[in-house]
């Protein structure tokens, strides 16, 4: 097997949420696969860094300040892209944020401010890079969901709930698009060690030890995942979301029977 399908090389590729994080990993790992790259957060000096060391790995990068929350910034974000590179191959959909909030007290911003945050930033993102990669006939899109939008997550509803609606527009946006030869993936996360999740790890009887490979995950778990999404290796998958989680929501929770010798 000529193992070249697994490259990105010549590829040009928009990772928003990349200034840290699970998002930071995807395109420092898109790099080492050749990519070029745009960054893109609302935290400038984020984004810089990732661009400046991506392009200490060789590959080319822009930094881009935008909140994919707001249709306008993204449309800006994507038109950047375009007069750089004159291209937009790969989107990765992974800027996010949860909120949690009990469902009885959560109030009406609350709510709309978490499904803009996870679920309508993906629909601004891929109509507006779709339109690019239609007029190409060809492109990958990977939106980064949750394990929290198959299985629920108590006092998370908002979130599960722009979770869940990002696999099933991950389903529906594939079938749309699949004429034009672009595909639309997504991943799964569980539990992954990141700036915003360290508090989560801090107790070894907490989340850990319901994961049976026994740790939490790390942002490069999910850089690999993409990259495959993202290249020609997985040039027959669309419409797919692949759960990376150390097994998390794969074990039953029922109180396992006593093996008898
Ligand atoms: N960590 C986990 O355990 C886990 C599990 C399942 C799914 N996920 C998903 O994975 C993704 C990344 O999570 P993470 O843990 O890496 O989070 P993180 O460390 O908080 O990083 C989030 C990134 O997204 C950017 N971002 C957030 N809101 C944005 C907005 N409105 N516009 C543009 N950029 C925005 C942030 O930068 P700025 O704040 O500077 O904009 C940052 O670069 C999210 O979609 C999250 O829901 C995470």
């Amino acid at each position: 097997m000529n193992l070249e399908i697994f490259s990105l090389k010549g590829k040009v590729a928009i990772v928003t949420g990349a200034g840290r994080g699970i998002g930071k990993a995807i395109a420092l790992g898109m790099a080492d696969a050749g990519a070029d790259l745009a960054i893109a957060a609302r935290t400038t000096d984020q984004v810089e860094t990732t661009a400046g060391e991506i392009r200490k790995k060789g590959c080319q990068a822009i930094a881009i300040t935008a909140d994919v929350r707001f249709k306008d910034q993204v449309e800006k974000m994507v038109a950047d892209t375009v007069r750089h590179f004159g291209r937009i191959d790969i989107l990765v959909n992974n800027a996010g944020g949860m909120f949690a909030v009990p469902t009885m007290e959560m109030s009406e911003n609350q709510w709309n401010v978490t499904i803009s945050e996870n679920l309508t930033s993906v629909f601004f993102c891929s109509q507006a890079v779709g339109k690019i990669m239609m007029t190409q006939k060809s492109g990958a899109i990977v939106n980064i969901a949750s394990i929290v939008g198959i299985v629920a997550q108590p006092l998370n509803a908002a979130y599960a709930a722009s979770k869940a609606g990002v696999i099933n527009l991950t389903k529906t946006m594939a079938t749309d698009l699949a004429a034009y030869n672009i595909r639309v993936n997504g991943i799964a996360p569980g539990l992954i060690v990141t700036p915003g999740t360290e508090w989560l790890y801090e107790d070894p009887k907490g989340a850990i030890s319901e994961i049976p490979l026994a740790r939490g995950g790390t942002p490069e778990d999910i850089a690999g995942g993409v990259i495959y999404l993202a290249s020609d290796a997985s040039r027959y998958v669309t419409g797919e979301t692949i759960v990376i989680d150390g097994g998390l929501i794969t074990k039953t929770p029922m109180k396992q029977p006593s093996v008898s010798s």
